[in-house]
């Protein structure tokens, strides 16, 4: 359950995918406005009785390469793909299947949402799992959650099942 009082978290995906967004929702701040992260952000608040410490990274091309620095000090990954976008969906499945091969990130469990779904437009859930091959991911506990950042739907119980995996 959540018996961990303290958790580091690693929120990654490509650019405008809603990492910054959804961390927002998680903090309860209703700020509309949101700028592309530049480098990362690292934020502390409490969701769920945990105190987590949240690398918020820059999903930029250039940034990229800053991911992995932290991949040694997070207990949970969190990977956001932008659901309205089909065409950035291939792109983010090679994005999440290089960090998988990661030795670094290999005990943690992996969340991973499916985001912008008040879009009418939005690819389901279950269509993302396919064209990403999650079914492939045996060798950590994972799951996909389709969530809305901009309507907070389905991003609390998305890190509370992260949540209970970490312990
Ligand atoms: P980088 O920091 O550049 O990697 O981007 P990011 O992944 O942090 O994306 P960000 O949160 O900055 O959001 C990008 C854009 O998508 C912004 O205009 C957000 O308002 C919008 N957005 C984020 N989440 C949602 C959502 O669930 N629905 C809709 N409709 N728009 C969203
Ligand atoms: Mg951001």
């Amino acid at each position: 359950g959540l018996a961990k009082v303290k958790a580091s978290l690693l929120v990654v995906g490509l650019a405008n995918s809603g990492k910054t967004s959804i961390v927002n929702t998680l903090k309860a701040d209703r700020t509309e406005d949101v700028a592309p992260t530049v480098g990362f952000a690292v934020e502390k608040f409490s969701v769920l009785k945990t105190k987590l410490t949240v690398m918020d990274m820059s999903g930029q091309q250039r940034y990229q390469p800053l991911w992995e620095c932290y991949y040694q000090d997070v207990q949970g990954v969190i990977f956001v793909a932008d659901a309205a976008d089909k065409h950035s969906l291939a792109t983010a499945s090679d994005v999440l299947w290089g960090l998988l091969g990661n030795a670094d990130l290999a005990a943690s469990p992996l969340l991973i949402y499916a985001n912008k779904m008040d879009l009418a437009h939005a690819v389901p859930a279950s269509d993302i799992a396919v064209l990403m091959d999650l079914a492939s991911i045996t060798d950590r506990p994972w799951q996909i959650a389709p969530s809305s950042a901009a309507t907070g739907e389905g991003v609390e119980s998305g890190i509370t099942w992260l949540l209970e995996q970490i312990r």
